[in-house]
């Protein structure tokens, strides 16, 4: 087992009325699954969409909807009930926060249960709005929720979408994953640290392809990629991400470029590179591609026995460019130290990340790894078996130490 930021976490999850209320029952769901205890605090509007009782089930706590007197099963003294509750939790997610809710806390409102404590709180709180597009737009959502930001609490903003009110636009409440996201970057004590900064990720594997049916690939999952992408998204950069074929899910504020071969990744990097500060290549480019690409299917009667191969360039050996961090990967087998030292250095990089295999838990199509990092400057960081986002994590910070040339 790796070690998981969220397990043994206190968190207090705060409900509002708002349709996307039901949602947060999936969120109980996965906080507890990811071994963290939740409190639940909801306005008395929410429990017009859910009831207390099927999130006090999941959550295998009471739940608190009103002020005075709380509910007697919570178990805490009757008057000081939200002072206990700040006392003790380590975060506070509100999901779905309305605009109401939003404006209340803005203004230091304590006029429910969910707002007294709010007040209280000691711990950061993150704060997930869902609203109709309008409500959401509206100039005194925009402020207030400005205010919040303002204020240090961590927004994570709805996305585009069908709405229940039938328009679409912007105020679904964001996705519970990239809730759960928001929360282990707060838990793990790491702020918005890469704000202003500009980062070109790459990820997955290439398709070279032999005829129109058929290519040569390879097993990575872009899942690593994808990590980096969304962790330095979470920490304020702005991203681009250059995938090959792969099924993992980008978040709509990185700017996705989808590629297929090695070629294609080369000509996406060399035209991106030059808008950003850092490029880290974490996809796994085909070294070899077929001679040639057969215009029609290859058929069986062609006795095929071989295909002629040509190397492909080096994306990350071939660069022209100065004034950016450049980090690359190295899978090795064996050798492992002396291969990614002579990688780091034929490929002129800043940084190399050792993906080990040693480890069944490591490396392709699981959702953990386990990597040494080697610097150019000669320092080397071992890191124990990580979840892919707390690795990308790791990654990002060790970046930070680099200095900008
Ligand atoms: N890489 C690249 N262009 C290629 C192949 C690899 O830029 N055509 C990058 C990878 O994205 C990675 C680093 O180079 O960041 C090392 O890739 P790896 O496959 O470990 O090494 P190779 O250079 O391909 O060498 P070998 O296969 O011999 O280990």
């Amino acid at each position: 087992m790796h070690d998981d930021v969220l397990t043994g976490k206190k968190i207090i999850l705060g409900v509002t009325g708002g349709i996307a209320a039901f949602k947060a029952t999936y969120l109980v769901r996965e906080l507890v699954k990811r071994g963290a205890e939740v409190k639940i605090v909801m306005t008395p509007s929410a429990t017009e969409f859910i009831t207390p009782l099927t999130l006090s089930s999941l959550s295998g706590n009471p739940v608190i909807v009103n002020v005075f007197p709380p509910d007697q099963r919570a178990g805490t003294s009757l008057s000081t009930w939200h002072i206990d509750y700040a006392l003790w939790a380590d975060l506070m997610i509100i999901a779905p926060a309305t605009v109401n809710s939003i404006a209340k806390i803005a203004h230091g409102f304590a006029d429910n249960a969910l707002t007294t404590l709010v007040l209280a709180l000691r711990c950061p709180l993150v704060i997930a709005p869902a609203a109709d597009v309008d409500m959401y737009e509206n100039k005194l959502t925009r402020e207030n929720i400005q205010k919040l930001e303002q204020l240090g609490h961590y927004l994570v903003l709805p996305e585009e979408g069908d709405l229940a009110s039938g328009l679409k636009g912007k105020g679904r409440l964001a996705d519970n994953s990239k809730i759960v996201d928001a929360a282990e970057i707060v838990l793990s004590g790491i702020t918005k640290d890469l704000t202003a900064k500009k980062f070109l990720v790459t990820a997955g594997p290439t398709y070279e392809d032999i005829d129109p049916v058929r290519y040569i690939g390879n097993r990575s999952s872009g899942k690593m990629g994808y990590e980096i992408a969304k962790a330095a998204f979470l920490r304020g950069a702005e991203v681009t991400l250059i995938s090959g074929p792969s099924h993992e899910i980008a978040y709509q504020e990185i700017n996705l470029i989808k590629i297929r071969s090695a070629a294609d990744m080369k000509k996406a990097v060399d035209k991106e590179v030059k808008n950003n500060d850092v490029l880290i290549m974490s996809a796994a480019v085909a070294d070899f591609t077929p001679a040639s690409v057969a215009g029609k299917k290859i058929k069986k009667e062609n006795k095929l026995s071989s295909i002629a191969l040509k190397e492909t360039d080096d994306i990350l050996a071939s660069l022209n460019i100065k004034g950016k961090i450049i980090v690359g990967f190295a899978l090795e087998t064996d050798n492992e130290l002396e291969n990614a030292r002579k990688k780091m250095s034929n490929k002129n990089l800043d940084m190399i990340v050792l993906n080990s295999l040693q480890n069944k838990k490591s490396g392709f199509e699981v959702d953990t790894n386990e990597v040494t990092i080697l610097h150019k400057a000669g320092a080397l960081v071992n890191f124990p078996l990580l979840s892919k986002f707390q690795t990308a994590n790791k990654i990002l910070t060790e970046i930070l130490k680099i200095e900008y040339k």
